[in-house]
């Protein structure tokens, strides 16, 4: 399968070093860096600008400062720091409360306890401001460990923080109930991960007919979930059920990432549904950066084109 293949290939390359160190010289280089499409910019002064712009369009938006699977304590530790450090400035700002992070840079694959301490630190600057802090889901390898710290943090009385499904995986309709019975927050996506078959759908009309399935779970029985794509056929699909059975729009939200589908942003708000833009931002862009190429191949035409401009300009 093309989708399959390529998502491989991306992430391979996304392990390169020297494309890595190519790419961060050209790809935020300048107003006109090819990263800057997909990614905010490399500093939270830039991100916040991001914030303000999509806000002045009635959007609103969760942050997400870009890093994962970080190999030692010390940098789990620089991460969970930069991160309150991105609260302040969030604060400062006066904009919108609404973070994303990834367990694996807190330290998830290096020490559970850790990984918790650093969250729960996190979540106790955050709460009283009344930030809303999502947890990503990473592979398949990270699955029931990131929904375990979850529940720790659930149990212990925190309730400003939510989750993420991915409809790939066979395991999530089940997990939808759990999630939906305990009351919490689901943000739903299709998966950017390769997974083997033995744990993900492997066609994409399985992929898409698992979205829907879970998809009505969440917005029937669940507590404000996130339908996070931009696949007009699954945005379809929810607002026909919500409408079906009367679940308003303020029972859910649409959500998006940064630069992708920004036509179908603006027109879900005019329809008056609530829509969240994804902002990735920070120097660590590059593997989230080869997952959006991943997903859709003829993002690599615009990036070409948009190195060969800078280069031509230089
Ligand atoms: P699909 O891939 O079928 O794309 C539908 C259409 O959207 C395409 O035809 C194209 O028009 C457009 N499109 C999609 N991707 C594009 C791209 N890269 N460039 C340009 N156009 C594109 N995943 C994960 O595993 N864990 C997570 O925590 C998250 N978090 C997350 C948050 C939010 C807000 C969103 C929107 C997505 C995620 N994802 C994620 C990513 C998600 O799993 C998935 O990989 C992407 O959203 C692409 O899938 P779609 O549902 O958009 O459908």
């Amino acid at each position: 399968m093309l989708d399959a293949a390529s998502k491989t290939f991306f992430h391979a390359l996304a392990q390169s070093r020297p494309l890595a160190r190519l790419a961060s010289r050209y790809g935020m280089a300048g107003s006109g860096g090819f990263a800057r499409r997909f990614v905010a910019g490399e500093t939270v002064t830039e991100a916040i600008a991001a914030v303000r712009a999509l806000q002045a369009q009635g959007l609103t938006t969760t942050l997400d400062l870009l890093g994962e699977s970080v190999s030692t304590l010390a940098e789990a530790d620089a991460a969970s720091r930069a991160y309150l450090d991105v609260l302040d400035a969030v604060v400062a700002a006066g904009v919108e409360r609404n973070l994303s992070l990834k367990l694996t840079q807190l330290g998830l694959d290096l020490d559970r306890a850790t990984c918790v301490d650093h969250l729960r630190r996190l979540l106790d600057r955050a709460t009283p401001h009344d930030f809303f802090v999502r947890i990503d889901m990473e592979s398949s390898a990270y699955t029931q460990a990131t929904l375990d710290v979850f529940d720790t943090l659930w149990q212990q009385g925190y309730r400003r923080v939510g989750v993420v499904l991915q409809s790939a995986l066979h395991r999530s309709e089940q997990d939808a109930r759990a999630l939906n019975a305990m009351g919490a927050r689901v943000r739903l996506v299709k998966g950017a991960y390769n997974e083997p078959k033995s744990v993900a759908y492997q066609t994409r009309a399985d992929v898409d007919a698992a979205y829907v399935r879970i998809a009505r779970l969440l917005l029937s029985e669940g507590t404000y979930p996130a339908i996070a794509t931009h696949d007009p056929a699954m945005l379809a699909a929810v607002r026909e059920y919500a409408t079906g059975r009367d679940v308003g729009a303020d029972r859910f939200e649409f959500q998006m990432l940064y630069g992708i589908r920004r036509d179908l942003q603006t027109a879900l708000h005019a329809d008056g549904f609530a829509v969240r833009v994804y902002i990735p931002f920070g120097t660590h862009w590059f593997q989230y950066f080869m997952r959006r190429l991943g997903e859709r191949p003829a993002n690599v035409g615009f990036v070409l084109r948009g190195v060969l401009t800078e280069r031509k300009g230089k």
